[in-house]
């Protein structure tokens, strides 16, 4: 028994952005970026939020017409369409959520009718999809078996949602070469299903090494206007909308100077990250393998997250295995942090690599530092 992946979906925005077409900001060319990170393009929002892209990759997932986000593209991995109404759980892994209440999943869950569903995000950065899946795992487990064994009740999670969605052209620095030229927008999303004749997940393996540099970070700089000095209340700053005046006359001031490291856009040590990487995605494959009592023979699949394909050919290299086992799906969207793995999972079943009773394995890294693995049979 245990939770098996029955729909997964993807999405992204409309606009294509080509490598060339980057000259335009910052002195780059195709060249370097494809050689250096296997990107060729990545599609960018203009308009369609965080939720839309989630809405649309959920719909693809769930088997259903996207009739409300029809104009956002998206693939549809699913075998028959699932009961929007028989989710009992929404966990919506993202860093760049469109609004901090509600819930990037909270509101998904209301529009797209999952009546029946509890809904939270979690950040975890490009790592979030392996966490969520894990945690849902877990409470799917637990409510599903523990109740028997120990007497504790839970409410009864069947079906789960885990579906990741970011813009993560809204904290890209755009002056920046070093990290414009790797992120894209996009959504991928998939549906666990807990059956009692079928393993599904076997394995999960989730860790968190500490970021001592600061290798990866992006600041969170809003702030309300604050009445308050050390001496307590300041009725003087009371008037708030002077207050809000000069933090909006302050940011403008930062985003104008444009070099200031106070800007809310991520900031990165590429080689610090890269180094962290590579050993990262292999050392989460072995973890994960092994404490499944299997060896690496025994995977058809690695879908690996998608943020530079040197990255993954260094893993694979690490494990001795052949790159032909990973999912390269980065060359046309670019790195979409939590994103990433399911749109490569999507791709992978959509491609018909993939048959019932195949092992996969998905791992990924990010800021934070996280990184982990989740090992399932199709
Ligand atoms: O999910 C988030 C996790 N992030 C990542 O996984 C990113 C991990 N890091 C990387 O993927 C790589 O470190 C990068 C792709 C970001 C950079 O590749 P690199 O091979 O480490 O290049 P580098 O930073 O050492 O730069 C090499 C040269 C430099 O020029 P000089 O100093 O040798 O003259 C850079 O200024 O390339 C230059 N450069 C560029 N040139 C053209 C840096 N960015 C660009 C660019 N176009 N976009």
């Amino acid at each position: 028994m245990g939770a098996v992946i029955i729909g997964c979906g993807k999405s992204t925005p409309n606009l294509e952005i080509e490598n060339d077409d980057l000259k335009a900001l910052v002195d780059t060319n195709d060249e370097w970026i494809r050689t250096r990170t296997g990107i060729g393009s990545r599609h960018i929002s203009v308009d369609e939020t965080t939720e839309a892209l989630a809405y649309a990759a959920s719909a693809a997932a769930l088997g259903m017409s996207a009739s409300k986000h029809s104009d956002i593209a998206s693939i549809s991995y699913c075998a028959e369409p699932i009961d929007p109404e028989s989710i009992d759980l929404v966990i919506f892994p993202t860093i760049t959520p469109d609004s901090i209440v509600p819930s990037a999943a909270a509101a998904l869950k209301k529009d797209m009718r999952l009546q029946n569903a509890i809904a939270f995000d979690i950040n975890a950065a490009c790592t979030g999809f392996i966490y969520g899946i894990s945690v849902a795992e877990s409470m799917m487990a637990a409510s599903n078996l523990a109740a028997a064994q120990n007497g504790c009740k839970r409410s009864k999670i069947k079906r789960a949602l885990i579906v990741c969605s970011e813009r993560l052209s809204r904290l890209t620095d755009w002056n920046e070469r070093g990290t414009c030229v790797l992120f894209g927008d996009g959504a991928g999303a998939a549906v666990l299903e807990w059956r009692d004749d079928e393993p599904g997940i076997i394995a999960t393996y989730m860790r968190n090494d500490d970021d001592d540099t600061n290798a990866l970070t992006c600041p969170n700089n809003f702030t309300a206007p604050q009445p308050f000095t050390k001496d307590g209340i300041d009725a003087s700053a009371s008037d708030v909308d002077e207050a809000a005046d000069e933090v909006d006359a302050f940011f403008d001031l930062v985003d104008a100077i444009g070099s200031s490291s106070d800007r809310q856009v991520i900031r990165m040590d590429g080689q610090a990250v890269f180094k962290f990487a590579g050993k990262a995605m292999a050392s989460c494959v072995e973890h994960v393998v092994e404490q499944a009592g299997l060896a690496l023979d025994d995977i058809k699949l690695i879908v690996p997250h998608q943020a530079n394909e040197r990255i993954i050919r260094f893993a694979a290299k690490r494990l001795s295995m052949d790159i032909e086992a990973f999912q390269l799906s980065i060359e046309d969207t670019g790195n979409t942090s939590s994103s990433g793995v399911p749109m490569a999972l999507t791709d992978a079943l959509a491609q018909g690599k993939l048959e019932r009773g195949d092992k996969v394995v998905l791992v990924a890294f990010g800021g934070g530092l996280t990184s982990g693995a989740v090992l399932l049979e199709i």
